[in-house]
């Protein structure tokens, strides 16, 4: 097992975004440098074996990215977080809007956009919210159009959602096929789903409500304000952004344009343009 340095680290970086456009550079080091030991471990490469295969075989950077980035989520993940959106977020946005959009930003394969799906229909308004879930991973995007989850997850999600006091039970949404749960297309009918680099790529639209929970934690502090600009300017006055409940935004440079809507669940309302 070779061990990696920084100056690996930094030639891996390097390459993939002068040949792919995609910004690693500046990831938290940690984690970064723990999944490219995965990947050379897992494919049997040196560093130097990786940095060729990256160079020559163009088809292997969407495996490359989807083994790289963490996509693991789970449905009603911090299930007070959920009871928190129910029971004041989303009201507090429907007392201005009786429309109004929602960016899951780093959707992984979609469990969390599928949660929000679930949240509003059981509040009756899934048809007046337009959902729009991204990530950087188009392999994991993929599955999250799907909306079809091993049938083993579900004890947990199922558990979330007790927690959360959803009106039903969660499988009052799928059904059970080959070992697979699969969920009601219907839910998804309002969410676009497109591929969006939240470090490279530029604002696309306003949003109500943003939630970007567990990404921003595997950014420096040099990203993390890059794209804490970058939501200040995608939310509306008065929007909502959501963090990971390990997040912070207090040491942003942009933190004092939103106040702390609630500090448990990590919730921040822009107050200023
Ligand atoms: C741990 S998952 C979070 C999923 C979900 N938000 C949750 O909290 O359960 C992190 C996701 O962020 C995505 N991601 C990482 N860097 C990104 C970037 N620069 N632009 C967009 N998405 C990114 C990853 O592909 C991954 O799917």
């Amino acid at each position: 097992m070779q061990d990696i340095d920084i100056v690996d680290l930094k030639r891996i970086s390097e390459l993939i975004y002068q040949k792919y456009n995609y910004d690693f550079r500046n990831y938290a080091m940690s984690s970064f440098k723990r999944r490219v030991q995965r990947i050379i471990d897992l494919k049997k490469l040196t560093v130097d074996g990786l940095l060729k295969r990256l160079n020559d075989t163009p088809s292997f950077i969407n495996e490359f990215l989807d083994e790289l980035t963490v996509n693991v989520t789970e449905m009603f993940r911090d299930p007070s977080f959920w009871r928190v959106m129910r029971e004041e977020i989303i009201p507090a946005i429907l007392l201005n809007h009786k429309q109004f959009k929602i960016w899951h930003a780093g959707c992984s394969s979609g469990e969390e956009v599928l949660s929000m799906a679930i949240l509003l229909k059981e509040m009756g308004i899934l048809n007046s919210v337009q959902l729009y879930a991204t990530d950087l991973d188009v392999n994991i995007m993929e599955r999250a159009k799907m909306a079809t989850y091993p049938i083993k997850n579900m004890e947990l999600n199922e558990k979330n959602y007790i927690r959360f006091q959803g009106a039903g039970a969660l499988s009052d949404y799928y059904k059970e096929e080959n070992g697979m749960a699969v969920f009601n297309k219907d839910l998804l009918a309002n969410v676009n789903f497109r591929k969006q680099d939240l470090v490279l790529g530029e604002p696309f639209n306003k949003f109500d409500l943003i939630l970007c929970r567990n990404v921003m934690i595997y950014f420096n502090q040099t990203l993390q304000n890059e794209v804490l600009k970058k939501f200040h300017e995608s939310l509306f006055k008065y929007g909502y952004l959501a963090i990971g409940s390990k997040e912070s935004l207090i040491w942003c440079d942009y933190a004092n344009r939103f106040i702390v809507v609630n500090n448990e669940e990590k919730i921040y309302k822009k107050i200023k343009d």
